[in-house]
């Protein structure tokens, strides 16, 4: 783990926050005593519990059975049910009477605006379901989607799932190398692109992207093209017959498209995540279970209310923005802000900007924005009116104490309660979360199990113990049911630890005095740049593409914005030379194949790496000079001068 500096800042905090009278009074869960209650009952008999949470949705036919498990880890949820995603999100409040209210409040990074109310979303989804329908797209096809945080976005996903198709959503800021190895794992039929989107005052052309993502992709039968453009032109080729413009089709067809009724268990989406080996999994979530658990995790954790404006500054490609921009969030017809573009264009003031204009009551953000927040100082913020916020969020990665209580008194002026959410894209929702009527938060933790989670921590042999690994140790509906078309994977990855009798994240956790949970950070190879997970084989297996590199080996060290940064440690054949344009090759590399954000911060050359007499790469000796601690045991080691050669290469800032 290479967690020292947050275990160190968070083990001697011991700070407290109740929440505000006022806004307990209010909330949905207001004291502990109705979290214990709640939380008892849905511990002691999940199958009531979920069945009376899932009443309040829609179902076109009910489920036989709450929870199967009688093939684990293969659990089935609301086994026998028909329902529909999209009909939740949307036909459900235009049939009750709430198709005027607001859904969508867009600006985009030049500052263009759309708003959109339910009925608006239900029509757009509508028309684009049948779009797919038109370009062939069927029940249980798979559809890439590559957009920018356009409305069409979200309206993309919602329409796939209208119509049954699987999305699989690329964050944009993915590689074309990247875009071809998700759509040929996951064989998708139709890309969903734009011309271009808006990042920082430049133009991304993301179709030239996909173009080159999906050039030898045999399955790929169309490509869709939605417009961004706006006033400026983007160069956007067009391949005759596989790629069609959206307006040229959307023109053509009905803005009315039942949804089918979907099993339970049939696949609703598909997210590609990093492990610990060089290739991302295909993370499969279902659809009724997922539906249930990210409709009342929305509702609990954000204490949705009916006047709230909402705002996640997660993109839509990664699974806050599926679970908490779409469906969560939509499934309790909160009005909510999307935003296109950067924090920082036109100045550092603009999401201060936002909050006010729009009088976004709750916010939902990443440590690692916090932080640069920070960097940037409070007079951005202070000349902003943020008095309509009423609760902020964090995710993606530990939080320190000290971004915490910045983000507690600056933005939230000591009134709002902070939800330190944990989960992660297997999980489909929280898991480890305050719920901020209730829960009194410490900085730097995210406390206690939501409803329906049995989290511990355990060691090796599978005992309670304080410091250790986190596990979970009861199905949950939101959970990941498989990883696409490796099932192996998806048992040796997430359930063979404790004899297979438990979930295992993969994340080293604590317990306190108050039996909370504090997250410690990965206990695998997976290292939190920004919160974007990045398995450290997957850059490694790029390196040694290069001809002249024979191995290399990459680890996790704290970052001051990033929470962590990756160093590459790597061994050139013999005879190559060792020079800055070779390191300038290998950034490319990174940045073809993965993409931008998973560049190094940087690249040692040596001609060997520390080993065993037995040949295995002791990465724990690279974290302890990659972190600048003195070395930790290194009796075992083959060769003890490399450790110290690369030891004082870095020193040397070489
Ligand atoms: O290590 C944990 C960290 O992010 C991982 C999950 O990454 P991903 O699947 O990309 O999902 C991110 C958004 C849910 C976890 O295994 N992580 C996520 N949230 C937190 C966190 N670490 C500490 N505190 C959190 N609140």
């Amino acid at each position: 783990m290479s967690t020292t500096n947050t275990y160190e800042s968070i083990s001697n905090e011991n700070r407290k926050f109740p929440p505000a009278a006022s806004f307990a009074a209010n909330a949905h869960i207001g004291s502990m005593e109705s979290y214990r209650k709640e939380y008892n009952k849905s511990i002691e008999d999940p199958h009531a519990y979920w069945a009376e949470v899932a009443e309040d949705l829609h179902w076109f036919k009910p489920w036989d059975s709450v929870l199967d498990d009688s093939s684990q880890p293969f659990y089935k949820w609301f086994d026998g049910s028909r329902t529909n995603l999209s009909y939740n999100c949307l036909d459900r409040h235009v049939a009750e009477g709430r198709g005027d209210k607001t859904a969508i409040l867009w600006e985009g990074e030049p500052g263009d605006k759309r708003v959109l109310t339910y009925a608006d979303l239900l029509s757009e989804v509508s028309r684009f379901a049948n779009v797919l329908k038109r370009l062939g797209a069927h029940k249980g096809d798979r559809v890439a989607i590559y957009l920018p945080m356009i409305p069409e976005l979200a309206v993309a996903l919602l329409a796939c799932a209208r119509i049954g198709a699987v999305h699989s959503v690329i964050f944009a800021g993915f590689s074309s190398d990247s875009i071809r190895d998700r759509v040929l794992d996951s064989q998708t039929s139709l890309v969903i692109t734009a011309d271009g989107g808006y990042r920082r005052g430049k133009i991304l052309e993301l179709k030239k992207i996909v173009d080159a993502g999906v050039q030898d992709c045999a399955c790929v039968h169309h490509v869709l093209v939605v417009e961004r453009g706006g006033d400026e032109a983007i160069d956007c080729p067009m391949q005759n017959e596989r790629d069609v413009f959206y307006n040229n089709v959307s023109a053509k067809v009905d803005a009315v498209c039942p949804a089918e009724e979907m099993e339970a268990e049939d696949l609703l989406f598909l997210l590609y995540t990093s492990g610990t080996t060089g290739k991302p999994k295909g993370i499969m979530h279902t659809t009724a279970g997922y539906q249930v658990f990210s409709y009342l995790t929305a509702k609990y954790t954000f204490d949705l209310q009916s006047d709230d404006v909402y705002w996640c500054t997660a993109d839509v490609g990664w699974i806050t923005g599926h679970t908490y921009i779409v469906y969560g969030i939509l499934q309790n017809c909160t009005t909510q802000v999307m935003y296109e573009g950067a924090p920082n264009s036109p100045d550092e003031g603009r999401f201060w900007e936002i909050i006010e204009n729009y009088k976004v009551s709750i916010f939902y953000t990443a440590p690692t924005a916090i932080r640069a927040f920070m960097k940037w100082g409070d007079d951005w913020v202070t000349k902003k009116d943020l008095s309509s916020l009423r609760l902020l969020g964090t995710v993606g990665e530990p939080i320190n104490p000290e971004a915490w209580m910045w983000y507690h008194t600056v933005i939230g002026a000591e009134r709002c309660p902070i939800v330190d959410t944990w989960w992660q894209t297997e999980t489909g929702g929280h898991m480890l979360t305050p719920l901020p009527g209730a829960t009194p938060t410490k900085p730097g933790c995210a406390t206690l199990p939501f409803f329906g989670i049995d989290a511990d921590v355990l060691n090796d042999d599978g005992e309670s113990v304080e410091a250790g690994i986190l596990a979970i140790k009861k199905p949950w509906p939101g959970m990941m049911r498989g990883i696409y078309g490796d099932t192996q994977r998806y048992e040796s990855a997430y359930w063979s630890k404790w004899g297979g009798q438990y979930y295992f994240p993969g994340d080293g956790a604590r317990v306190d005095e108050d039996g909370y949970i504090w997250i410690l950070g990965r206990v695998d190879d997976v290292v939190n740049v920004s919160g974007h997970r990045i398995g450290t084989a997957e850059l490694e297996s790029v390196f040694v593409e290069h001809a002249a590199v024979a191995e290399s080996a990459v680890v996790g060290v704290p970052h001051e914005i990033k929470g962590q940064g990756l160093i590459a440690f790597v061994t050139v054949i013999e005879g190559q030379a060792c020079s800055d344009n070779l390191r300038n090759q290998l950034v490319a590399m990174v940045d073809k194949s993965i993409g931008k954000f998973a560049r190094p911060e940087r690249i040692l050359f040596s001609s060997d790496l520390p080993k065993t007499r037995s040949g295995k790469i002791m990465r724990r000796l690279l974290r302890d000079i990659a972190e600048g601690r003195e070395l930790g045991n290194t009796s075992t080691l083959a060769d003890p001068s490399i450790v110290e050669n690369l030891q004082l290469q870095f020193q040397q800032g070489n």
